[in-house]
């Protein structure tokens, strides 16, 4: 019989550094990052950092309408996107195998547009630490050496500057500014999104070394294979 990696290959992927380590989502995982969510994501002072505020939903386990069941549905079709023309990888990130937030990467059409675009967050206690820099240094080094990216971007809210630090000690420059409409718990708002990219010239690597496992079946999976993968 196959393995469940055989059967869906994301799963085989490990990226890890130090004492933070990253793998596709998988519902083992829930229980662990709902208590994440449950401890807050926003830092004090900063604007809200999401298109919508999911983390913010009421928490109530079991009801159709409040948080976790709010968020299933986007955990799992971030899973169910996975085909060569748009795949997402929702990866949780651990630290010291504690769960303490996500790496998403998202991309459209790569085999042509060799573009990645990411997302991250971590929960509230787990801030301050240098793992929001470690885990996007880890995706964005993996989008360029494994899956042969030329160019990986990202945005944040004008006034995230914990977003805005990461990003500038990866090595992302700014790439323009745009309106966005962020669905808040008192309603829709336009914010000010400022949109950055990292190339292999600017990208600065993780300090110590990194780990990874299941690449070339993720290749092969996602229509990026190279001449030696099998
Ligand atoms: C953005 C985020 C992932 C950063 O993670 P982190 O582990 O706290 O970041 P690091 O410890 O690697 O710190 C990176 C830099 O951010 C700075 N920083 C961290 N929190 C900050 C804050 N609240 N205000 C200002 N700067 C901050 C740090 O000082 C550091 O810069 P320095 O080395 O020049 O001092 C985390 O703050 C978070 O999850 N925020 C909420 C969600 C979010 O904003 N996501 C990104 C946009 S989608």
């Amino acid at each position: 019989m196959l393995t469940l990696e055989e059967v869906f290959p994301p799963y085989a992927l490990r990226i890890a550094c130090g004492p933070v380590e990253l793998r596709v989502l998988r519902d083992d995982d829930l229980p662990e990052l709902v208590e994440v969510v449950r401890g807050g994501i926003q830092a004090p002072g900063l604007p809200m950092p999401f298109l919508s505020a999911w983390h913010e939903a009421p928490f109530a386990p079991g009801e159709p309408d409040g948080f976790p069941s709010t968020s299933l549905a986007w955990w799992w079709t971030q899973r169910a996107t996975i085909a060569p023309h748009e795949w997402r990888l929702a990866l949780v990130v651990r630290r010291d195998g504690q769960v303490v937030g996500m790496q998403d990467l998202h991309a459209v059409g790569f085999p042509l547009t060799r573009t990645v675009l990411t997302g991250s967050w971590l929960g509230r206690a787990h801030h301050g630490l240098g793992t929001g820099t470690l885990m996007r240094r880890l995706v964005v080094g993996f989008a360029f050496d494994e899956l042969d990216a030329g160019r990986c971007e990202s945005g944040y809210v004008v006034g995230n500057a914990a977003s805005a630090a990461v990003s500038r000690k990866v090595g992302y420059v700014e790439d323009g500014r745009r309106r966005i409409v962020q669905h808040t718990r008192d309603g829709d708002v336009g914010v000010e999104e400022q949109r950055v990219s990292v190339t292999p010239e600017t990208f600065r690597r993780p300090e110590t070394e990194v780990r990874t496992e299941g690449a070339a079946v993720l290749r092969r999976f996602l229509g990026v294979e190279r001449p030696g993968d099998g």
